[in-house]
C-alpha cells in the first residue's frame, strides 16, 4: 500500500509537472504581466482599429478606405486558425517594430508600426502575454480589396525605404524622467503624431511635429505650444483634464477620432502617465499655422440669436442660419451659444476650438454625424447628428452662421463641400497612372502624391 502510493506519486510527479507546465501555458503568463500588457494595449489603442462596428473586440475586420482599395484590420485574438494564436513573441514583435507579418510580408502603414517601433522589448513582452491570454475568436476578416499594383506588399518595402527608419526609443539625458516617460507615452504608445503631424508628399510624417493635419475629413488640431495656432495657452492641468475627460469648458470638447482615442485609450492612463504625457506635449516646439490673432477658442462673443429670429418671416424653403440654429441647436447650446448645464455639459459654441478653427471641417462633421463617446468616468455623452434632417445647403448655411456668430468667421462652406464630407469621398486614381511604367514602388509614391494633393483639395474645404 505504502509502496504503491509511493510509486504512484513518483510516477505522478513528472506528470504533475507536465500538467502544471501546460496549465501555466494555457493560462499564459503571470497575472501582473498580463495586466500590464492590457494596460499597454489600452494606452496604444489597439482595440479601436482591430474591432469592426458591432464585431467582437480584437477580431478585426474594420475597413480602411484608401484610394487604392480597402484594407481590413486583422484578427489579433489568439485563435489558432484565424488569429495570431500560433505566433511566437518574435513574430509579434516584428509586426510592432518593423511592420512585418509572421509570413515575412510587409504590412500596410494603416497599422501604425512607424510609432509602435519605439516600444521597448519589455512592453512588447507584456503585450504578447496579454494577447495570448484573451479569448480566441474564430473570425476571418474580409480579404483586402486592392487592385494591382497596390496589392503587391513588396512595394511597401519602397515606402519603408523612404519613410521608415527603425530607431529604438532613447531617453534624452537633458530632460527629466517625467518628460522622457511622456515622450514614450505620446510616441510609442499613444501615436499622437500619426494624426496630429502633417504628412509629406510620400505620406510619411513631416518634420512639423504636432502642427495639425487632416485625417479622414476631420482636422486633428495643431497641438504644438504656439499660443495662437496651437494649445500654448492651455495649462498643464487643462491638458490633463481634456485628455482624461474630453471636455475643457471654455476651450474645447471632443469629437471624431479624438473622441475614440479618449473613450478607448487615454481615459485609462494612470495619473502619472497622464501627467507625463501633458508635460511632454506642453514642451513640443511651437508651430505657427494660422494668421489669426487670437486662438481658435479665443472668441468670447455670446450674441443672442433671439433678435435674429423674433418676428422674422419663416422661409421654409431656405431658412436663415439664425432660424436653423434656433430650431436645431439652441435647446442644448443656449440661445446665446453660451452652453448649458453643470460644467457646461452642453458646451459653449463661443470659446470652442471646433467653431473657431480656420477650417470649417469639424463643425460640418459634428453637425452631420453628431457625437457618441465616453468621458473619463465612462459615461456616455451623445449629441444627435443632423445629417438625415438637414440638407447640404442648410448645413452650409448653419455652419457659416455659427462660425460668424461664435467663432472667428473665416471662409464660408457651400453645399458641395458639405456633400463631399457627407459622402466621405475617396478619390479615384486615374487609370493612366496605373499603366505608366516604372517600378511598382515608384507608382505607389506617385499615387500617394496625387492622393494627398487631391485629398488636400477635397477635404480642406476652407
Ligand atoms: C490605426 C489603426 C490600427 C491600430 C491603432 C493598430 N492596428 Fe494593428 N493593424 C491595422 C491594420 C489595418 C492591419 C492590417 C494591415 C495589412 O493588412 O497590411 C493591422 C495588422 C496587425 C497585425 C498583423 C496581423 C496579421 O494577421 O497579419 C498585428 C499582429 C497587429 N495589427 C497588432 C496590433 C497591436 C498589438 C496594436 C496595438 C499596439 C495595433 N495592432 C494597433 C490597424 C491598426
Ligand atoms: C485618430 C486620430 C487622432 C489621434 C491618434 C490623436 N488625436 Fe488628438 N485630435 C484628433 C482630432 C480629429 C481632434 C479634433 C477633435 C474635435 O473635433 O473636437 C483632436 C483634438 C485634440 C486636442 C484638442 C485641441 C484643441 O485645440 O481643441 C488635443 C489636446 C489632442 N487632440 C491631443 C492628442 C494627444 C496628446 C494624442 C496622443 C495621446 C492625440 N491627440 C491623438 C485626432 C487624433
Ligand atoms: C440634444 C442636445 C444637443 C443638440 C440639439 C445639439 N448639440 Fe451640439 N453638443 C451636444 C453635446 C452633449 C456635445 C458634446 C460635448 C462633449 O463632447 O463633451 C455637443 C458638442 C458640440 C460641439 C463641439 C464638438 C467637438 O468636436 O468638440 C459643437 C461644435 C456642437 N455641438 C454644435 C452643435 C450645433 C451646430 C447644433 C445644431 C445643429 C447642435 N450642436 C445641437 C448636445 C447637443
Amino acid at each position: 500500500m505504502m509502496r504503491l502510493s509511493l510509486r504512484a506519486s513518483l510516477l505522478m510527479a513528472p506528470l504533475a509537472g507536465l500538467f502544471f507546465c501546460s496549465a501555466s501555458f494555457a493560462a499564459g503568463a503571470p497575472q501582473d504581466l498580463i495586466r500590464q500588457g492590457e494596460y499597454l494595449s489600452k494606452a496604444s489603442d489597439c482595440e479601436v482599429c482591430h474591432t469592426a462596428p458591432g464585431g467582437t473586440t480584437f477580431a478585426g475586420g474594420l475597413a480602411f478606405k484608401t484610394p487604392f482599395g480597402v484594407i481590413y484590420s486583422s484578427n489579433i485574438t489568439p485563435d489558432k486558425s484565424t488569429g495570431i494564436g500560433r505566433w511566437t513573441e518574435q513574430q509579434f514583435s516584428n509586426v510592432l517594430k518593423h511592420g512585418i507579418r509572421a509570413d515575412g510580408k510587409n504590412l500596410y502603414p494603416a497599422m501604425p508600426y512607424t510609432s509602435y517601433s519605439k516600444l521597448t522589448d519589455a512592453d512588447i513582452h507584456a503585450m504578447y502575454a496579454y494577447f495570448m491570454a484573451i479569448q480566441g475568436v474564430n473570425h476571418n476578416p474580409p480579404e483586402n480589396e486592392m487592385g494591382f499594383p497596390y496589392n503587391q506588399r513588396l512595394a511597401l518595402k519602397g515606402w519603408n525605404l523612404i519613410n521608415f527608419h527603425y530607431k529604438p526609443f532613447e531617453d534624452d539625458p537633458q530632460q527629466s524622467a517625467e518628460w522622457n516617460r511622456g515622450k514614450y507615452v505620446a510616441t510609442a504608445l499613444g501615436h499622437c503624431e500619426e494624426c496630429h503631424t502633417p504628412r509629406n508628399l510620400a505620406m510619411g510624417l513631416s518634420n512639423k511635429a504636432y502642427a495639425g493635419a487632416m485625417v479622414d475629413g476631420w482636422e486633428a488640431f495643431n497641438i504644438s505650444s504656439d499660443k495662437v495656432s496651437g494649445i500654448g495657452n492651455w495649462s498643464h492641468d487643462d491638458l490633463m483634464q481634456y485628455l482624461r475627460t474630453g471636455a475643457l469648458p471654455g476651450k474645447a470638447t471632443t469629437g471624431g477620432g479624438m473622441a475614440d482615442v479618449i473613450s478607448h485609450s487615454l481615459r485609462f492612463l494612470t495619473p502619472e502617465d497622464m501627467s507625463a504625457l501633458a508635460t511632454y506635449i506642453k514642451s513640443v516646439p511651437a508651430q505657427q499655422t494660422s494668421s489669426r490673432n487670437r486662438s481658435a477658442a479665443g472668441q468670447d462673443a455670446q450674441s443672442n440669436i433671439t433678435q435674429d429670429v423674433r418676428g422674422m418671416p419663416i422661409d421654409d424653403a431656405a431658412p436663415s442660419g439664425a432660424m436653423l440654429y434656433n430650431g436645431n441647436c439652441a435647446s442644448c447650446h443656449g440661445t446665446a451659444g453660451q452652453g448649458i448645464g453643470e460644467n457646461r455639459y452642453y458646451p459653449s459654441l463661443s470659446q470652442n476650438s471646433v467653431v473657431g478653427s480656420d477650417k470649417p471641417n469639424n463643425l460640418v462633421q459634428v453637425i452631420l454625424h453628431g457625437i457618441d463617446r465616453e468621458n473619463g468616468a465612462g459615461d456616455h455623452i451623445v449629441m444627435p447628428g443632423f445629417g438625415d434632417n438637414l440638407t447640404d445647403a442648410q448645413i452650409a448655411t448653419l455652419t457659416n452662421y455659427v462660425r460668424n456668430q461664435y467663432g472667428n468667421g473665416g471662409d464660408n462652406v457651400d453645399a458641395a463641400a458639405v456633400k463631399t464630407l457627407r459622402d466621405n469621398n475617396v478619390t479615384v486614381i486615374p487609370g493612366y497612372l496605373l499603366i505608366a511604367g516604372g517600378g511598382v514602388g515608384a507608382l505607389i509614391v506617385i499615387a500617394l502624391v496625387v492622393y494627398f494633393r487631391r485629398r488636400g483639395k477635397l477635404r480642406q474645404i476652407s
